[in-house]
């Protein structure tokens, strides 16, 4: 499966570079998961729900380019690549925290130990991607409470909430 395929803004990075390491970072995270699996994994194990792990990092992506085009237009400094990748990355862990147990999708033993946005920023620092997108995927859960959030990290941490308070309510 191609992976601009399953997350299309990819071709929006600029930079080849951080393009390529972030395709790096998504290939490692989803190497354990076959095709059909892969666009079957719930976004969150928190509430019943039919939106899948790609469609919400796809919204959440879309909303944090939007919202960063905004942004940028009124003078805030907001560096785009590290806004998309950041976003696209940001929930990469799920596919570590989560396994396929019989046909269900439940919390693995490593998710039980190292919640997503821990093995999520691993995987990026084992990647070598720079150090403003591991921020955006350590702190864009209740993890970022502890650190300094920068522009793009508050972008996303927001665009995360605006997607699943909006799932929870439906
Ligand atoms: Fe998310």
């Amino acid at each position: 499966m191609r992976i601009n395929e399953l997350f299309p803004y990819i071709g929006k990075i600029e930079s080849e570079s951080l393009r390529n390491k972030t395709e790096k970072v998504i290939e490692y995270a989803l190497r354990g998961w076959n095709e059909k699996d892969i666009k079957n994994i719930p976004f969150t194990l928190l509430v019943e729900t039919e939106i899948n792990l790609i469609d919400h990092i796809n919204t959440v992506t879309e909303l944090s380019y939007s919202i960063g085009l905004i942004m940028k237009k009124r003078g805030f400094k907001i560096n785009m690549d590290y806004l998309i990748a950041g976003a696209i990355l940001h929930d990469i862990g799920k596919f570590i925290e989560y396994e396929k147990k019989g046909d269900k999708i439940v919390q693995s033993y490593p998710g039980k130990l190292v919640r997503h946005p821990v093995s999520g920023a691993g995987i990026a620092m084992r990647f070598d991607l720079p150090v403003e997108i591991v921020n955006i995927i350590a702190a864009h859960s209740k993890e970022g409470e502890f650190v300094k959030r920068t522009p793009e990290a508050i972008i996303v941490h927001h665009c995360d909430f605006i997607h699943f308070e909006n799932v929870k309510a439906l």
